[in-house]
């Protein structure tokens, strides 16, 4: 490597290390959901079929004013590990709704 070249490491290398901070932190975080477009996804999957109209009045666990994290959350509803529960692979509900799913029992 040129001395040149060697000098302009110690430059870009905090650049680079941010650039990559900014990538992970963005794909970290938690996606914004609707709420309005949650309830509609909570009637068509009939969730409340379980959980109850309310999220807290059905034979299942109370899923109203949720207290998980979004992964937690899209875990379960993926595959909830329960015999009960169905799986809702991306092709039936798409992460975005997930999304709005969650927006929507957090606000609940
Ligand atoms: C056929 C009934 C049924 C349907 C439909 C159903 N669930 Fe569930 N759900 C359950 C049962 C039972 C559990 C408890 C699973 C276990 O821990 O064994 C559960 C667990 C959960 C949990 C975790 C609750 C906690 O505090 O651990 C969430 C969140 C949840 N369901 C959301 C949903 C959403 C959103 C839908 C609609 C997309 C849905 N469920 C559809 C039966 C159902």
């Amino acid at each position: 490597m040129s001395r040149r070249l060697t000098r302009m490491i110690p430059i870009f290398t905090p650049v680079f290390l941010l650039l990559l901070l900014t990538v992970f932190l963005s794909g970290c975080s938690t996606p914004m959901g609707n709420p309005v477009d949650g309830q509609r996804w909570y009637s068509m999957h009939h969730c409340f079929s379980c959980h109850g109209p309310n999220g807290d009045d059905g034979k299942g666990p109370v899923v109203k004013d949720l207290n998980m994290s979004y992964w937690r959350f899209e875990r379960i509803i993926r595959d909830a590990g329960s015999p009960i529960m169905p799986k809702y692979p991306e092709e039936k509900i798409s992460d975005q709704d997930v999304a709005d799913l969650y927006a929507f029992l957090k606000a609940k």
